[in-house]
């Protein structure tokens, strides 16, 4: 008895694997095992010899088995800490962007555009691209043979030979969008209108295709006042300052009355931009009271209601804030620029957050 046990629990103890367990059990306590063949011969001893070895041999199978047992046990949990070493990875450790797609800086400082005038109760409006000469021209006050047209370096649409139909341009500007929605909704109306915009132009400065938003708030005693705070309020936001100064220099355009172009108050220095401080003055967008003409071809009384609007070069803006040198640039494609420039992909824009981050 004494041989089979220390036979079969050294055996259980030096085996690797689950088969060698298996092969030792079917030896030991499996149906011919020497163990059962043992317990067989018990009926031909006598009761005394049977009373001492019916036990003995009990015990002896059940620490056979429960050594089987412990031994599948310790070789599985082996198993698994040895797979989950080799799977083992440092979830602490901080992740790696790799910056693969991130978001334009034209789409981030339109976020952050928006962010900002939702704060001030500006809801966004949006118009088609293609316009007809309605609405990107007749309705904003530049008739057919006003000088206006021709600055705007305008690119028409097709038309066939035989149609007559006004022809189709592709908007010049963010404007129509007033009119659109002074139709549409009436007055009082604070609104914000960000939007790709088309001029046969190309420079270093100038894209054939660019972005503006429009700004337009209709109510009753707006006046200036309120457009100069308004941009004064939303200049502070972008570009996170606390100091500001904008001059408003009159202007003209067909739309507003009086008009106004608006600089803000900056510096280069090493070639950086700095907002808010130095002798320079770099031109941001174009504003003024909404003309009467106009509030009236949006349906609008101008006796009753009075408005502000503006328009701003998103791009414009996006170069100043973020110092990128060339507008082409924005509109190239290129990956290596967009991974310089480009922004974190979940990181939006807003008050509380931080608008650039
Ligand atoms: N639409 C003008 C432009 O594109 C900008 C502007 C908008 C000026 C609204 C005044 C009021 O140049």
């Amino acid at each position: 008895m004494d041989a089979l046990k220390s036979k079969y629990l050294e055996g259980i103890m030096a085996a690797g694997d689950e088969s060698t367990l298996e092969d030792l059990r079917v030896a030991a306590v499996g149906k011919k095992g020497e163990i059962s063949l043992k317990m067989r011969e018990l009926g031909k001893m006598t009761p005394e010899e049977r009373q001492v070895a019916g036990p003995a041999l009990n015990a002896l199978k059940d620490e056979v088995n429960s050594a089987i047992a412990g031994k599948k046990t310790a070789l599985a949990d082996a198993a698994l800490n040895e797979r989950l070493q080799s799977e083992w990875i440092d979830v602490s450790l901080s992740g790696r962007p790799r910056r693969q797609g991130t978001i334009h800086p034209i789409s981030q400082v339109t976020d952050e555009v928006v962010a900002i005038f939702a704060s001030l109760g500006f809801g966004v409006a949006e118009g088609p691209q293609i316009e007809n000469d309605h609405y990107n021209f007749d309705a904003l006050n530049i008739a057919p043979e006003h000088p206006a047209r021709q600055e705007h370096d305008t690119f028409y649409m097709h038309r066939a030979a035989d149609d007559d139909r006004p022809p189709h341009v592709l908007r010049t500007h963010t404007s129509p969008v007033q009119i659109r929605h002074m139709e549409k909704h009436g007055a009082p109306c604070r609104i914000i209108c960000p939007g790709r915009v088309y001029r046969a132009d190309y420079d270093q400065t100038h894209t054939p295709m660019f972005h503006q938003y429009e700004g337009l708030c209709i109510d009753k005693g707006i006046s200036m006042a309120n457009l100069k705070w308004t941009l004064e309020e939303f200049c502070r936001a972008f570009f996170e300052v606390d100091d500001v100064e904008l001059r408003f220099r009159a202007s003209h355009f067909p739309f507003t009355e009086p008009s106004a172009e608006v600089d803000i108050r900056c510096s280069w220095d090493k070639g950086q931009l700095k907002i808010g401080e130095g002798d320079d003055w770099m031109e941001i967008l174009g504003s003024g009271m909404v003309h009467p003409k106009v509030l009236q071809a949006g349906g609008i009384d101008p006796n009753e209601w009075q408005g502000f609007a503006f328009g701003m070069g998103i791009d414009r803006i996006a170069m100043l804030k973020y110092g990128i040198p060339d507008l082409r640039a924005f509109f190239d494609s290129d990956l290596r620029w967009l991974r310089h420039y480009g922004f974190a992909s979940l990181d939006m824009p807003n008050l509380h957050g931080g608008i650039s981050r």
